[in-house]
């Protein structure tokens, strides 16, 4: 097994644009499947690499039983919203209601270099956004109202997890949710 530990907010890496894949060797491969256990892991329905401290655009996604991955991802939104509690692996414990686009059209690489689409609504959208904003160093929380911005940064504040130097949570126990993320 190759689960990593999953960073949590509060560390630098969460709000570090990553850098685009440039080489697709076996180093890249090992982060795909790092990312994918951890995931499953967790469990959580996507993760980015940042999320395990690695500045990389890539992440997993893990939506319908079906695991995947996309390398330099390149989005296409619906001007459609959906709106669904959001969760993130980084922010254990908080779920608040997000706006994302219904459907999206994600165009990247695999592991191994060759061009993909990934095609999406409802949660598997979600899942790419999310993923996709975590290589921009974006959290969903930035993506909420001022108003529930704020409450989530007090629920942060008051968790436990919030300042520990070393991250050992890496979800709630009944965190077996597809909408963590
Ligand atoms: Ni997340």
């Amino acid at each position: 097994m190759a689960v990593q530990p999953i960073r949590l907010f509060g560390d630098p890496v969460l709000r570090t644009p990553a850098a685009p894949v440039e080489t697709f060797d076996k180093e890249l491969r090992r982060l795909v499947r790092d990312l994918t256990e951890t995931m499953i892991d967790a469990p959580g329905a996507g993760l980015a690499a940042p999320q395990i401290g690695v500045s990389l655009r890539v992440f997993t996604y893990w939506v319908d039983d079906e695991p995947g991955h996309l390398v330099n991802p390149d989005l296409d939104l619906s001007d459609e919203l959906q709106i669904g509690d959001e969760g993130c692996l980084s922010l254990p414990d908080l779920a608040f209601e997000t706006p994302r686009s219904l459907r999206v059209v994600a165009k990247g690489m695999n592991m191994h270099g060759e061009p993909v689409v990934i095609e999406g609504s409802d949660l598997l959208a979600r899942a790419v956004q999310h993923e996709t904003d975590h290589l921009d160093g974006i959290l969903f929380i930035d993506r909420l109202d001022p108003e529930a911005r704020k409450e989530a940064m007090r629920m942060i504040r008051a968790s436990e997890w919030f300042g520990e130097a070393t991250p050992t949570i890496q979800a709630s126990p009944h965190a077996i949710s597809s909408r963590w993320l």
